[in-house]
């Protein structure tokens, strides 16, 4: 079934084990794929988006051996991927679709992407423009404003390029295509956005350095397979992080979850609230951070303040900082954050008319929205429209309404996070 239902949480404590990031997941299966020799990764992200990925490039002629407990990954070097004999279909993935085509730009084949109509309704023009100035040839539907996405692969040079937004998937992107180029990528960012490629591609032996918002690759040199390991994902425990602050008398321990800085945002905004969250054993796993965090219902939540220089930190965050908002004292006001409105779906539409149907006071600006906080939210019939992370923002909002909160399009969890209503189930039993 399509939708699942909610009723309001009397209890919600235990241990949850974050799933595998999906961001890094991601990067695991490239990076090891045009590196030379075996790599492993461990702990790799089960869910539609990843396993895209994973199909992409055994579809480019990478053999990738699947044991369960982790991926062997026969990487051929930068100039071993062959061309794919149907069009690659990149589901709902923004991240597998904007990286392969920076890979696939310098790959002397052809090369169609497309994907779900998601996706073929997101921006790509922000990367055919920086990889046209690298000399791809690269053309998208629309006047090379969506996919499907058309390539033919070549040389390319490198350039100096000054994104106009904060986006790791348009960063990680050029850095990818300049792994092939002669010479030195420069990638200036607006704002510092996640920065898993930059820790991963040294590890793999590329000459990569990067200060404060700028991000240089040398190109030409081989990278060499390595074993990974992926910590869990920072978003899917944001959203067990504010069902256990808004349940009253919760008592949640978050294993294993990323701690990542530039994706972090939301513990300092969640704490600025009030909220009783605490960041326990911080250790490195696979060159990135990675902690414990312990969150507790808290009572009287005060509105959040949430400077528009923090946003790229809780991009994905936004729906379930909604629903935080949606239950503190006071009125919380969102600005800066324009980019959610070409995710997965306009997520603050999404937002904004979901929690609307519940009775929560919402007012929608073009680039965010402002929520009045409520001691009572009502169960309805509400939608994912189609997002993973609208699903299962709202499935949150629903344990702690009234009544009965239906959500329909449930199914979307898959994307990112298929165990999600078996573990709220869990700690609510
Ligand atoms: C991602 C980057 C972000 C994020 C997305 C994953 C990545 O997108 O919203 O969920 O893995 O690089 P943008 O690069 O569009 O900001």
């Amino acid at each position: 079934m399509d939708k699942i239902e909610i009723t309001k949480a009397s209890r919600f404590s235990g241990e949850v084990v974050s799933p595998p990031d999906k961001s890094i997941s991601h990067r695991a299966v490239m990076l090891s794929s045009i590196a030379r020799g075996k790599g492993v990764v461990r702990n790799f992200l089960r869910a539609q988006d990843t396993e895209t990925t994973m199909q992409a490039f055994r579809a480019l002629g990478i053999e990738i051996e699947d044991s369960g407990d982790k991926l062997v990954i026969h990487g051929k070097g930068l100039h071993g991927l062959r061309e794919a004999s149907d069009v690659i279909d990149c589901g709902n993935s923004g991240t597998t679709m904007r990286l392969l085509a920076g890979v696939l730009s310098a790959n002397p084949f052809f090369s169609v992407l497309t994907g779900d109509r998601s996706l073929r309704s997101r921006p790509m023009k922000r990367v055919i423009k920086p990889l046209s100035l690298m000399g791809a040839h690269i053309s998208g539907r629309d006047g090379n404003r969506f996919a499907p996405l058309a390539i033919s692969g070549g040389e390319l040079t490198p350039i100096s390029y000054t994104m106009p937004i904060a986006s790791a998937q348009v960063k990680s992107s050029i850095l990818l295509a300049g792994l092939y180029t002669e010479g030195i990528t420069i990638v200036k960012e607006p704002a510092k956005s996640r920065d898993h490629t930059e820790r991963m591609l040294p590890a793999f032996g590329a000459e990569l350095t990067s200060d404060r918002l700028t991000v240089t690759v040398r190109g030409n040199r081989e990278l060499s397979s390595q074993d990974i390991t992926v910590p869990g994902d920072f978003s899917s425990a944001a959203f067990f992080m504010v069902a256990a602050i808004v349940i009253p008398g919760a008592e949640v321990l978050l294993k294993n979850v990323g701690i990542n800085p530039t994706r972090t945002g939301l513990i300092s905004v969640l704490q600025s609230m009030g909220a009783d969250i605490t960041v326990l054993n911080t250790r490195s796993v696979s060159g990135e951070p990675v902690a414990d965090i312990s969150c507790r219902g808290t009572t009287g939540l005060k509105a959040a303040d949430v400077p528009r220089a923090i946003v790229p930190s809780l991009i994905d965050e936004f729906p379930i900082l909604c629903v935080a908002a949606a239950r503190a004292e006071g009125t919380t006001e969102i600005r800066g954050a324009e980019e959610l409105r070409v995710k997965e779906s306009d997520r603050i539409t999404a937002m904004a008319t979901e929690l609307a149907k519940m009775g929560v006071v919402v007012e929608e600006y073009p680039d965010g929205l402002k929520i009045r906080g409520s001691d009572t939210l009502s169960g309805t019939e509400v939608h994912s429209h189609g997002d993973h992370r609208i699903a299962m923002s709202l499935a949150v909002a629903g344990l702690t309404a009234s009544g009965v909160t239906t959500v329909h399009g449930a199914r979307a969890v898959d994307i990112s996070f298929p165990g999600f209503f078996s573990l709220i189930r869990g700690l609510t039993a």
